[in-house]
């Protein structure tokens, strides 16, 4: 198995969490054929032969890093240097190439390719994270995240890296591999702007229930949110049965369902990206302020056992993406099962 990590780093506090993913994924895999490679000398062409591939940048303005922020930084260490300042020590590619340029040139992901996504930040509730447009950067190429985006955290822009993130990164890194597997994705189109009366459930919370009792896991199959993303990152959601459907509904404003959504639904867990873009930067770099938030949100949601991957619906009306699959059909009658004598 081939795993490769992908990084990009300013101060090098990143370079340090993927090294600790890579070391992570070869205690857990001692087979496994592990690069770590940052993003300057990687190669787009090797995603081609990886088969888990994972990818990590720092988070700077709440996002991934851009060409503004990094060199704004390059330019501030500069100055502190020139004025006898003590400077920080800047990774070699600290000004780029950087993530965003690198997944312009990689190649739509193989058959069944896997993928993760890390930042580092700051422990702040505002901190945002790189991980989440890097996440939707993976899926828009066709990948299958294998884990939710994650982040670790900096007590200082420049580092240290928080006491025991570095073992929480191995931890991170050897959990992937017991996650990887091979599956298959099916894309799903988010279906057209046409407005569509929203459904009105015929039957609630009950027959949930019902249905998560007569799970064969119990209720924790049920239990969703399905991946931890942070609370503020949300896509938002909502679920329910209406007659034959499971209906899924998701929180969407402000995007083009044409363009900005992607739905797939894969091995058991249906998937929602999107991305909201940002129209006014010019303003709100000349200070106007905005509470909006923009770029990359994914949202994970595991199915009910019994599902099937049929979409049957995806309508998009007054910023509500709803999705529509057949009923789960829970197994109900149990079997004995004849014993043979030896
Ligand atoms: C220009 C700039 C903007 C930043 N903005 C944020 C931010 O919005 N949220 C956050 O959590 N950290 C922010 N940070 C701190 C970075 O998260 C931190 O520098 C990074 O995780 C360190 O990783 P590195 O050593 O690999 O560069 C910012 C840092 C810089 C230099």
């Amino acid at each position: 198995m081939k795993i490769t990590i992908v990084y990009e780093s300013m101060f090098g506090n990143t370079h340090k969490v993927a090294q600790a993913i890579s070391d992570g994924v070869r205690e857990a895999h001692p087979d496994a054929d592990v690069e770590c490679v940052d993003v300057g000398n990687a190669s787009p062409e090797l995603t081609k032969s990886t088969d888990l591939l994972v990818v990590g940048g720092p988070t700077h303005i709440r996002h991934m890093t851009t060409d503004f922020s990094r060199k704004m930084q390059v330019s501030e260490e500069k100055k502190a240097e020139a004025k006898g300042e003590p400077a920080h020590e800047l990774e070699l590619d600290a000004a780029g190439p950087d993530l965003r340029e690198w997944f312009h040139q990689v190649p739509k992901a193989k058959e069944g390719g896997q993928a993760a996504a890390f930042d580092t930040r700051l422990g702040s509730a505002l901190a945002g994270g790189a991980a989440y447009g890097i996440a939707h950067r993976l899926h828009k190429h066709g990948y299958y995240l294998v884990k939710n985006p994650e982040g670790f955290v900096v007590d200082e822009a420049h580092g240290p890296l928080r006491t025991g993130e570095i073992e929480r990164a191995k931890e991170w890194g050897a959990q992937l591999v017991r996650l990887s597997v091979h599956t298959t994705t099916k894309p799903v189109s988010s279906g057209s702007k046409e407005s569509k009366t929203p459904a009105t459930p015929t039957s609630g919370p009950r027959d949930l229930a019902n249905l998560r009792a007569s799970s064969p896991f119990g209720p924790t199959e049920w239990a969703w949110p399905f991946l931890d993303v942070s609370a503020e990152e949300f896509i938002k959601v909502e679920e329910f049965i209406d007659g034959d459907h499971l209906v899924i509904r998701a929180e969407l404003p402000g995007v083009d369902p044409d363009q900005d959504i992607d739905v797939s639904v894969d091995n058991g867990v249906l998937t929602i990206a999107a991305e909201r873009q940002e129209s006014n930067r010019e303003k709100l770099e000349r200070g106007y302020r905005s509470e909006f938030r923009y770029g990359s949100f994914v949202r994970q949601v595991r199915l009910p056992a019994g599902t099937s991957a049929e979409v049957v619906s995806a309508a998009y009306k007054h910023g509500v993406l709803e999705i529509r699959m057949p009923k789960p059909k829970p197994e109900t009658t149990s079997r004995r099962i004849q014993i043979q004598r030896a």
